[in-house]
């Protein structure tokens, strides 16, 4: 008997949000818990069944316990050939290449993203579909409604798999390949950007920072820009991925990467660096004295397009998630090509990059990414702008202040509102909700509202509708304020407020972000009541 079939109740009715399955490690570690949700994702695709998975982690506390599980319960599923990455392994982007790239049927892919990890961090699970992005809500849906009716599960009880071994090996009548989760990755890079400026430009003795954050970054980074670019040793900093992240936040922004901040500022400072997340899909870039926005960040390369042979005279569409800046809205009119906005999250991005209607998108949380993969790239956003950087011969400060030149100058800045009650949280979207008819032609805080709504958003490819994606509040002369509730929190709500505020004027663009965005603050605190509402006067994170 190659497996057994536990009947033990699991646990039932595990509900996937926007980034799969994302909880506390102690509720993950409650019996039969991950294997209801495993079993679930094989009883909703069926096609697993005599196909390919791929799998791998970002190496977080409980990563390698929950791969075993999940590769005997594969092997007893019927998965006919499984790609793991060493150790358990894989970044969010790499695993969807490698599911890509095999044909594979999908991927399980184990990640808390940003969120802490260890014993008392988070931990999760998604599941990324043949494309190679995260499962659409249908599938979300029939996992869920899956993880309903799961009564037991199957697991194959042969020995666990040493994971630290590349190779091959048959288990339970599963083929299973252990390979360098790197390799891969590294060989499309390669394809898509221009190694040989980006190599020059090192050798003529520019420096870099990198911050892996102690995550799975860290070996991807150190492959390309120390082994292949040639960048000193030691341009990669904190890179051997640990199970609690060294106790920090993996998360690259300004707030929770400070001392990289510091590093690049002044005299002597390194002249590019780069942070990435837990499962290395987001990136903060930087330059010597100069932090990058993500918002900016998507529009300059969307401007700079033909600078980089992914690109290079293929753009043809570009995407925002609704709450990121409008910036690069200027650059694809300028550009003649289409843009759109969508509601938060990669998914929303899938559908156009399938159809070839977009090649480049990104959103304001550190978000970057392209048609290579369908995920966002933290690894390939410091790759593409040391591109740019290389080709023009520019500091990233200079790049991007020509840029704002150009086209104007979005400031922008998100305010989040943490460990609020769901009720508190509730309170203030129904208090925006209720205000919205009515809003536009009135003046808020002194600012005239010429669009009051809660966003809609109709797939232009597969024409479904996702309602209340948020609330969006745009003044006369190009400022706006956007309210959301996160979706990926573990504890309690978190409000995000997103500001921004728009300035031709190139004697105003070098303000101060927070001052430049007090007028756009005080409607925010107006329309909102925030105070009011859950009793916060200062915001917890303002990146
Ligand atoms: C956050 C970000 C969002 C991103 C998601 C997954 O979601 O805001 O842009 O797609 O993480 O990385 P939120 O917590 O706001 O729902
Ligand atoms: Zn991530």
């Amino acid at each position: 008997m190659p497996h057994t079939i536990h009947a033990t109740q699991p646990i039932q009715g595990q509900k996937p949000g926007t980034s799969g399955l994302r909880k506390k490690v102690a509720v993950f570690q409650q019996p039969h818990f991950l294997e209801n949700f495993v079993q679930a994702i094989f009883l909703a695709v069926p096609e697993l069944k005599g196909g390919t998975l791929i799998l791998g982690g970002d190496g977080r506390y409980l990563n390698e316990i929950a791969l075993q599980t999940i590769l005997k319960m594969a092997a007893a599923n019927g998965v006919a050939r499984l790609l793991v990455g060493q150790h358990g392994l894989l970044s969010t982007p790499a695993a969807s290449h490698l599911i890509r790239l095999h044909q594979a049927v999908g991927g399980i892919i184990l990640s808390a993203s940003h969120n802490p990890g260890g014993p008392q961090g988070d931990f999760g699970i998604k599941f990324n579909a043949g494309n190679g992005g995260p499962a659409p809500e249908k599938l979300t849906d029939a996992i869920y409604a899956a993880t309903l009716q799961v009564h037991e599960y199957h697991l194959s009880n042969a020995p666990d798999i040493d994971l630290a071994v590349v190779g091959e090996v048959e288990f339970a009548g599963m083929r299973v390949s252990v390979v360098d989760p790197v390799a891969d990755y590294a060989v499309l890079m390669q394809q898509l950007l221009d190694f040989d400026a980006i190599r020059a430009w090192i050798a003529a003795g520019h420096t870099l920072r990198l911050d892996a954050l102690h995550a799975v970054g860290g070996p991807y980074a150190i492959r390309l820009f120390e082994d292949m670019l040639g960048a000193p040793m030691n341009s990669v900093r904190n890179a051997a991925p640990q199970p609690d992240f060294a106790g920090g936040h993996p998360d690259p922004n300004p707030v929770y990467c400070a001392d990289l901040v510091d590093t690049m500022q002044g005299r002597g400072a390194p002249d590019f660096g780069a942070a990435f997340d837990g499962d290395a899909d987001r990136n903060m870039i930087l330059g010597r004295d100069f932090v990058l926005t993500p918002s900016d960040s998507l529009a300059v390369l969307a401007a700079n397009a033909a600078l980089i042979p992914q690109f290079k005279g293929r753009l043809t569409g570009v995407a925002r998630s609704m709450p990121t800046s409008r910036a690069v809205d200027s650059v694809a009119k300028a550009l003649g090509i289409d843009c759109y906005e969508t509601p938060t999250g990669w998914k929303f991005f899938g559908n156009l990059l399938d159809a070839g209607r977009i090649q480049l998108c990104g959103e304001e949380s550190y978000g970057t990414g392209a048609d290579h993969v369908r995920e966002k790239d933290g690894i390939w956003a410091a790759l593409a702008w040391l591109n740019l950087v290389a080709v023009r011969k520019q500091s990233v400060a200079q790049i991007v202040q020509a840029h704002w030149a150009q086209f104007g100058r979005h400031f922008y800045s998100r305010h989040d509102y943490e460990g609020l009650s769901v009720a508190a949280g509730d309170v203030v979207l129904a208090t925006l909700r209720s205000k919205l008819p009515g809003l536009v032609n009135t003046l808020v805080a002194g600012l005239c509202v010429t669009l009051a709504d809660d966003f809609a958003y109709t797939d232009s490819v597969d024409g479904s509708l996702s309602q209340q994606q948020g609330i969006r509040i745009e003044f006369a002369g190009g400022s706006r304020v956007v309210f959301r509730l996160s979706g990926t929190g573990t504890e309690g709500a978190t409000l995000r407020v997103y500001l921004e505020h728009y300035t031709a004027e190139v004697s105003e663009q070098a303000q101060e972000t927070q001052s430049a965005l007090k007028a756009v603050i005080a409607a925010a605190e107006e329309l909102a009541g925030i105070y009011a509402n859950t009793g916060r006067t200062v915001a917890d994170v303002v990146t």
